[in-house]
């Protein structure tokens, strides 16, 4: 039996994106098309999104809600594999500047639950037939933006009496829960009793993550470790006790890399394109970085790389206090990345205290993206915690060792280069314990004396580019989730 599914989410690269879920949303449809799934997607009409599909066509009206008139859903396909999209058009919601959460002065829209309460009434319209050619077996819902998809499709069961399709809530990140007053809640156009422990209600509040995990069939989130961590008071983000009830719902599957846009020997975005069997074009993509970025011109430079949105979870003020270590030892920085103003200025400070050896760029810029990826000896993620991360992965594919915090999905796909590591040949980067300064220096000196030792870093950089994170894996995974809920 073809399983057809329903992905629910607020961006998707190359559509739009401002983070990994992005690219999640993205590469997870194709692979599971290539399994045979039949797998769609929804999301919201934002403008990036209309301009970014062909042949968009409408599917249903489905008229007044949430307080705003002439909401419809369309349907277009992404191209290079075709991935069916559907969308919903209310202007008035998804058609401002700014970005799908902030508006164009970095403030949250005000009326955000109302405007993804639709994404995901939308996706439950979906699947009780608003599309009459198509209605998917399984709701896959991605973070808060979708997490009151669970909800509508038992309030609709309950109104209609039919059985509902059921869902499956994909934690990306637990600490964005989509939280807002109790006073909202009569606009969600739920049932009175949904607000309530047993249900969506959060210490007085309504949050559409927990309505999620309380309603969703299955809970799944991006990595094993990640998966027992938000089990713990230390990583639950207040959401621990729900989610140990529902221990045997949870799975942990690891995200994965699409190789088509995250590859060195194909990236046409880089300087020149390399393999680990033919490595040299790397040592350009070094120079070319360094004269992009304004730092000094020297191969024997170590330079260390950060692809990151600047937030707490992220753990660059560490990186900041570290800094004089990377330096002092000959070492080089570039950092991309926006975000919290004080780690922007944070930022800002190194690159002036250190011309020539720390360079920042503020802002969201793919192509540069990659040539840090690309051009940088060490990728630095040295987050508090982290889901699954996607940057670690990429830069294994380039050959540029990922140095992190062992948390999360960092935890599951990096090896260390301890000695015992190098000896069994797993090392395939470098992995600090402890999230304090002597923790990320003492993997800082390890980079360096790994540099000085030829043999082995060329070692352990091939065995970086050779470790295999695609896609097919998870989707597999994905497609064991969805069969064990339709058996
Ligand atoms: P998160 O989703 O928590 O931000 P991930 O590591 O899963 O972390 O994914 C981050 C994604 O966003 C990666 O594709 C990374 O390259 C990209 N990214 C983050 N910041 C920037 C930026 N400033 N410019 C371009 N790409 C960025
Ligand atoms: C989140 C997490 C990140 C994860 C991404 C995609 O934004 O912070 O760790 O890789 O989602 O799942």
């Amino acid at each position: 039996m073809t399983v057809c599914v329903l992905h629910v989410a607020a961006e998707m690269y190359p559509l739009l994106k401002t983070g990994g879920l992005a690219d999640v949303v993205g590469a997870l449809p194709p692979a599971q098309s290539q399994l045979g799934t039949d797998a769609r997607v929804i999301l919201p009409a934002f403008p990036a999104v209309l301009a970014g599909l062909s042949g968009v066509e409408p599917v249903a009206d489905l008229g007044h809600a949430f307080g705003i008139g002439d909401v419809r859903l369309e349907r277009g396909v992404l191209e290079p594999h075709g991935v069916v999209v559907y969308v919903v058009r209310a202007d008035v919601f998804y058609d401002r500047p700014g970005n799908p959460y902030l508006d164009a002065s970095h403030h949250p829209y005000a009326d955000s639950d109302r405007r993804f309460a639709l994404l995901s009434w939308a996706a439950a319209r979906v699947a009780t037939g608003a599309d009459a050619g198509w209605t998917p077996h399984v709701v896959h819902a991605h973070d808060w933006h979708a997490g009151l998809a669970p909800a509508y499709l038992r309030a609709f069961e309950r109104a209609s009496g039919r059985p509902r399709v059921p869902s499956v809530m994909t934690v990306h990140n637990l600490a964005y829960q989509g939280v807002f007053p109790a006073a909202h809640y009569g606009v969600l156009q739920l049932p009175p009793d949904f607000y309530a422990v047993e249900g969506l209600e959060f210490y007085g509040h309504v949050s559409f993550l927990k309505a999620g995990l309380y309603y969703a069939e299955r809970i799944t989130t991006v990595s094993p470790t990640y998966a027992r961590e938000i089990q713990t008071q230390h990583h639950g983000a207040g959401l621990h006790g729900l989610l140990q009830t529902r221990s045997h719902d949870i799975s942990g599957i690891l995200n994965g890399v699409d190789y088509s846009i995250w590859n060195p020997s194909t990236d046409t975005t880089i300087d020149t394109r390399y393999t680990a069997a033919k490595p040299a074009g790397k040592a350009k993509c070094k120079t070319a970085l360094q004269a992009r970025m304004g730092l000094e011109q020297n191969d024997g430079a170590l330079l260390f790389g950060v692809v990151s949105r600047l937030t707490e979870q992220k753990g660059l003020d560490l990186l900041l206090s570290a800094i004089p270590d990377i330096v002092q030892r000959g070492g080089q920085l570039a950092v991309l990345g926006t975000g919290d103003p004080a780690l922007e200025t944070g930022m800002k400070n190194a690159a002036a205290a250190h011309p020539g050896a720390v360079a920042v760029e503020l802002g969201f810029d793919e192509t540069l993206s990659h040539s840090i990826i690309a051009g940088s000896d060490i990728v630095m993620v040295p987050s508090r915690f982290e889901p699954c991360g996607l940057t670690q992965l990429y830069a294994l594919a380039y050959g540029s060792l990922p140095l992190v915090h062992r948390v999360g999905g960092l935890a599951d796909t990096v090896v260390d280069s301890s000695l015992e590591n190098l000896a069994d040949e797993r090392a395939t980067g470098f992995v600090f314990e402890t999230f304090d300064r002597a923790g990320i220096v003492a993997a800082i000196r390890r980079a360096f004396a790994l540099k000085a030792r030829r043999t082995e870093w060329k070692a352990v950089t091939r065995r970086a580019m050779e470790q295999n994170f695609g896609w097919e894996a998870a989707a597999l995974q994905y497609d064991a989730v969805y069969r064990g809920l339709l058996a």
